[in-house]
């Protein structure tokens, strides 16, 4: 059968092909230490399981409206008010199948054939190819380790064109855990209402935050609100990855928008799963105060050790569960006898030879750089970074 050029311009998510390696690796019974996964090692809290039980035993198991049930919406509702200082109503809000899928409708529904839309770098894996298959032109915008990893309103400002109709935010950052301040975040908003550009806010790693505080870039103004799609979920903040559900706030129509392309695609997130977010939502929060502590020791320890190797520069990230060492400085030196020629060079000396799986800089749009995930116990991290440490005693 002829794929569609839509089929042939993506290939698959780096991440998950990186997982899907390990996993046969592990599988294979070599002992890999996995650094590359995007998401909390902890389980779903019991409260959170229990209330999905209770939906089965209770039957409520079929069907529900395409943009979630008005329980859930509310307690987005009021979850947006409390974290954030939004107002929205049921109309505002869209349940998805995981924020992925939110990003995926609103770029769907906010970019044309032929518009460009900003990107900063580094970015997460999806989007670029959630625009190439809205037809859109991805606008990549760098950013390095000297401004934090992140863009300024003037690089903005310089890359907008007619045809701009969107930029990507991402607050706080995978793969970098930047978070963006208030201040740095109302210079970006008066940039894009000025030239009518939309906003895609993804706000999924919120609760994940060990310094500073999260501000929701539709809330620095009354403005921003009104040209901002915020995207959360529950997956990273509940452990809940595999539940598959993320959410959406913004205006109606735009809302209204996603909700038909969703009706189209896929209906509803699973019944079952909304309740079990229901649970997580407005009960109890202690589970994910206990995950962030938890967090945050293993992110002091990895940024300190990092700094420690030699070749590895690396900033202690606020938020999310990453940390991004800049390593160019082994480029063009021998590991275990092999030429370093790149980021993902030096990734598959690690695998093959320190047995540790990190993901290459370049999968999120910049060059000389890996991606350690936290989100793994301190006894793995611990040993993991002794073979990294190992692996760099044979540097030439
Ligand atoms: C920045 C970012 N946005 C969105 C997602 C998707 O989250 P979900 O599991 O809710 O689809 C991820 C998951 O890795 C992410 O890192």
């Amino acid at each position: 059968m002829k794929l569609s050029a839509r089929a042939r311009s993506i290939g698959a998510s780096p991440t998950l092909a990186l997982d899907a390696k390990t996993k046969q690796l592990i599988r294979e019974g070599v002992d890999v230490i996995s650094f590359g996964v995007g998401e909390p090692d902890f389980d779903t809290p019991n409260h959170i399981k229990d209330a999905a039980i209770e939906a089965i035993n209770a039957g409520f198991t079929k069907y529900t409206p395409a943009s979630g049930i008005i329980e859930l919406r509310e307690a987005i509702c009021a979850k947006f008010k409390k974290d954030n200082n939004l107002e929205y109503k049921p109309e505002n809000i869209l349940v998805s199948s995981g924020a992925k899928h939110s990003i995926y409708n609103a770029v769907q529904v906010l970019c044309d054939e032929g518009d460009e839309v900003i990107i900063p770098a580094p970015y997460w894996v999806s989007y670029p190819e959630m625009v190439h298959l809205a037809g859109g032109r991805p606008v990549i915008l760098p950013s390095g380790i000297e401004t934090g990893f992140k863009v300024t309103a003037e690089q903005l400002e310089e890359a907008i064109t007619p045809r701009t109709s969107l930029m990507i935010l991402n607050t706080p950052s995978n793969p970098t855990g930047a978070i963006y301040t208030r201040d740095e975040l109302e210079k970006i908003a008066g940039v894009c209402v000025k030239h009518n550009v939309a906003v895609i806010s993804d706000e999924i790693y919120e609760k994940l935050i060990y310094e500073g505080e999260h501000v929701a870039f539709a809330a620095v103004n009354p403005e921003a609100k009104e040209i901002t799609v915020t995207v959360n979920g529950v997956s990273k903040a509940y452990s809940m990855t595999g539940w598959r559900i993320g959410y959406a706030g913004g205006p109606a129509d735009v809302i209204k928008a996603m909700s038909n392309l969703q009706s189209h695609a896929t209906s509803n997130a699973a019944s079952i799963s909304q309740k079990a977010a229901l649970e997580g939502l407005a009960g109890p929060q202690e589970p994910l105060e206990a995950m962030r502590v938890e967090f945050k020791k293993r992110r002091n320890y990895m940024v300190e050790r990092l700094n420690e190797m030699p070749g590895f520069k690396c900033l202690t990230p606020p938020g999310a569960f990453y940390v991004y060492p800049d390593i160019t400085w082994l480029i063009g030196k021998k590991l275990a006898g092999k030429q370093v020629t790149s980021d993902s060079a030096l990734a598959d000396i690690l695998l093959d030879d320190a047995r540790i799986a990190v993901v290459p800089g370049t999968a999120f749009g910049t060059e000389g750089n890996l991606r350690f995930s936290y989100a793994t116990s301190m006894e793995k991290i611990q040993e993991g970074l002794n073979r990294l440490a190992e692996v760099l005693e044979t540097l030439e």
